[in-house]
């Protein structure tokens, strides 16, 4: 008895029907994810610093995608302009063959709330809403049918049926994590980005975490890009890809001979 997604009234996300499972994505679809000549540069003091610098990524659909690199070689810069939290100073990032540079504010909004799911280091949950409301609210937002029973299925599923009327203050951080997992799951979301997800966990209560998270992810046929520094998480992943002062050094699984065809 699942809850249908909600009807698009723009027409472009069509899902493949059954939505799982997409790893077998045919040639001429684009990338799920794109990104080519990204580059973010900030203002440092008289200098400008090149935060990322080059970088061109292609993410097929249910790829599972690790990113690995040290402190402060662009890691969350890069989670955030595909998510379109952030915009870069060069480069294009597309969403299914769409450039999200071109969508306003409102439309970004709805992207980032129904297709892209977001996981943060620091959990991000809204200190005044209980776990229930955290995962409901956004739900709410972009009129998910039967949001309150697609809630407590969600929360059920990350194993905190009964936790739900508590405040994010009242959870452990392994708990507070597992709501951020069940809100990022809620909408059904094609594409879900996760932070360093077990970087505030103790390592016992981090795997459990990875482990609900890459189990929910397979059974969702979700598309995850999963940023690390941890080289036995990423392992769990069939691709790895290393960012080094900005710029992408190493990706075990870009598909150059399709990046190619496609004539960019
Ligand atoms: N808003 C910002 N203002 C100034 N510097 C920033 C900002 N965001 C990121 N940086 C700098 O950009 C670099 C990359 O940051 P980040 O993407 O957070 O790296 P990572 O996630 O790999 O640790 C760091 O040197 C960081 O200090
Ligand atoms: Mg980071």
């Amino acid at each position: 008895m699942l809850p249908t997604p909600p009807p698009t009234p723009d027409g472009d996300d069509a899902r493949a029907p059954g939505s799982t499972a997409s790893s077998g994505a045919p040639a001429d679809r684009p990338p799920q994810v794109e990104c080519r000549g990204l580059t973010k540069r900030l203002p440092s003091g008289a200098r400008t610093l090149t935060v990322l610098d080059g970088v061109d990524l292609s993410i097929r659909a249910g790829e599972l995608v690790a990113v690995l690199g040290p402190s402060g070689s662009g890691k969350s810069t890069l989670l955030g302009l595909l998510a379109g939290l952030d915009r870069p100073t060069t480069g294009t990032v597309r969403i299914d063959g769409r450039p999200i540079e071109g969508l306003g504010e409102d439309e970004l909004a709805l992207l980032r709330r129904r297709r892209i799911g977001f996981v943060f280091q620091s959990f991000q949950l809204l200190g005044n809403l209980t776990a229930r409301e955290n995962v409901l609210v956004p739900l709410e937002l972009i009129g998910f049918e039967e949001a309150r029973a697609r809630a407590d299925e969600v929360l059920a599923e990350v194993g905190l049926a009964e936790r739900g009327h508590h405040y994010p203050s009242q959870l452990s951080g392994g708990e507070q994590q597992r709501v951020a997992l069940a809100r990022a799951f809620a909408p059904r979301p094609e594409l879900l980005l996760a932070d360093e997800p077990t970087g505030n966990l103790d390592p016992a209560t981090g795997n459990r975490v990875l482990e609900l998270l890459l189990g929910m992810r397979e059974r969702h046929g979700t598309t995850l890009v999963l940023v690390t520094h941890d080289p036995e998480i990423a392992a769990r992943a069939e691709r790895q890809v290393h960012l080094f002062g900005g710029r992408l050094e190493r990706d075990t699984g870009a598909a150059p001979a399709a990046a190619a065809s496609r004539g960019a």
